[in-house]
C-alpha cells in the first residue's frame, strides 16, 4: 500500500473494548503489512506483543480514518485522564489526533467549518501543554510519521498557546482563538503546487511570490468558510509580518502587527529551523535561537522574543533532564 493511504495510530490509543472494527497494519521496510483484519478484535495480548517489540504505532487506511478520528476525538477527555498512561503517551495520542485534524482540513478545507472539532482539540492541547513541563516532548514522536507541514502546524499551535498563556492574561475563549489561528496558519499552502513546495533549488522570484501569497490566501479561505474570530483570522493573515516592516503580506511594522501574529511569527521561525526540511537539516534549539537573534535582527518584537527565549529554554532544560 502506498504511504499516503495509511495514517499512524498510537497503540496506547487502541482500547480493545471500544476501538472501531477497522483493519490495522504494521510498517516494515516502507511497506504496510496487514496486522489484523477488520473483523478480528485487537486484544490485550496484541498490545503486549507489540510493546515487547517496541512497536509504538499501527496504521489505519485513510478510508477508515473518519471512524477512527471520531473515536479518538470523542475519547480524548478519558485518554488524558487515564492514570495508566504517562505524559509522553498521552501527548503522543493527543498530538497525532490533532495532526489528523490538520490533515483533514488541508485535504478538505470545508472541514474547518466544523469549528467545534478544532475548539475541542485546542482546549485539550492547552490543558495538556500547561499541565507538565515536559509536555512538548512528544511532538517529536509524531514528527517521524507525518509530513512536515502538519507537524509544523501542531508545533506552532503548541508554542503559541504556551507563550500566550504565560505572557498575557487571556480568557479561555481568546486562547482558543489563538490556538485555532496557529493550527491553521499555513492553510493557504494548499493553493501552492507540490512542485514549488518540494523544490530543492532556490526559488525563482515568481515562485517566491506564489509562496508569499499563502498567508493572504489562508486568511481569505477561512473568512469565506466563516465562523472564525478576528484573532484567528488576523493571526493567519499576518504571521509573516516582520517587526521592522520587512514582512508580508501587508509590510506592517512594530505594534501595527496584531499581537498574536507577532508571537506566531517567532514560533513559526523557531519551529521551521528546528525541523528537518527537504532543503535543510534541523538545527538545535540553541542554534535556532542564535540564528533568530543574530541573523534576523529587527525581525521580531525584542521584548517578546526575550520572553519566548526564556520560556522555551526553561522547557528545554526540563526535557533534557
Ligand atoms: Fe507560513
Amino acid at each position: 500500500m502506498r504511504d499516503h493511504y495509511c495514517r499512524p495510530i498510537s497503540i496506547a490509543s487502541i482500547n480493545p473494548q471500544t476501538f472501531p472494527g477497522v483493519s490495522l497494519y504494521t510498517k516494515t521496510g516502507g511497506n504496510y503489512v496487514l496486522y489484523k483484519p477488520h473483523d478480528r478484535q485487537f486484544s490485550d495480548l496484541d498490545r503486549m506483543r507489540l510493546e515487547r517489540n517496541f512497536v509504538e504505532f499501527l496504521y489505519v487506511r485513510t478510508g477508515d480514518m473518519e471512524e477512527v478520528t471520531k473515536f479518538l476525538e470523542n475519547g480524548l477527555s478519558e485518554t488524558l485522564g487515564r492514570r495508566d498512561l504517562n505524559v509522553w503517551t498521552k501527548g503522543q495520542i493527543l498530538y497525532q489526533t490533532t495532526v489528523n485534524y490538520v490533515i483533514d482540513v488541508f485535504e478538505n478545507p470545508e472541514e474547518a467549518a466544523k469549528l467545534d472539532r478544532c475548539r475541542n482539540l485546542i482546549r485539550y492541547l492547552l490543558e495538556y501543554i500547561c499541565s507538565a513541563p515536559n509536555s512538548l516532548n512528544a511532538i517529536h514522536s509524531v514528527a517521524d510519521h507525518n509530513y512536515y507541514i502538519f507537524v509544523h502546524s501542531l508545533q506552532v499551535a503548541a508554542l503559541s498557546l504556551l507563550v500566550h498563556d504565560e505572557v498575557y492574561r487571556l480568557t479561555p475563549d481568546e486562547l482558543t482563538d489563538v490556538g485555532i489561528g496557529a493550527l491553521l496558519h499555513d492553510l493557504g499552502m494548499i493553493f501552492i503546487s507540490n512542485k514549488i513546495l518540494e523544490k530543492q533549488d532556490a526559488l525563482s522570484d515568481v515562485e517566491y511570490y506564489k509562496i508569499k501569497r499563502h498567508a493572504q490566501h489562508g486568511y481569505e479561505c477561512l473568512k469565506e468558510i466563516g465562523g472564525f474570530s478576528e484573532i484567528s483570522l488576523l493571526a493567519v493573515r499576518h504571521h509573516h509580518e516582520r517587526y521592522d516592516g520587512e514582512g508580508y503580506p501587508s509590510a506592517l511594522k512594530g505594534e501595527a502587527i496584531p499581537r498574536t501574529a507577532q508571537v506566531m511569527a517567532i514560533c513559526d521561525v523557531y519551529s521551521a529551523l528546528t525541523a528537518d526540511r527537504i532543503h535543510r537539516q534541523a538545527v538545535s534549539h540553541a542554534r535556532a535561537l542564535q540564528i533568530m537573534r543574530s541573523e534576523m535582527p529587527g525581525s521580531f518584537n525584542p521584548e517578546l522574543f526575550a520572553r519566548f527565549e526564556a520560556i522555551i529554554t526553561a522547557r528545554k532544560k526540563t526535557e533534557d533532564n
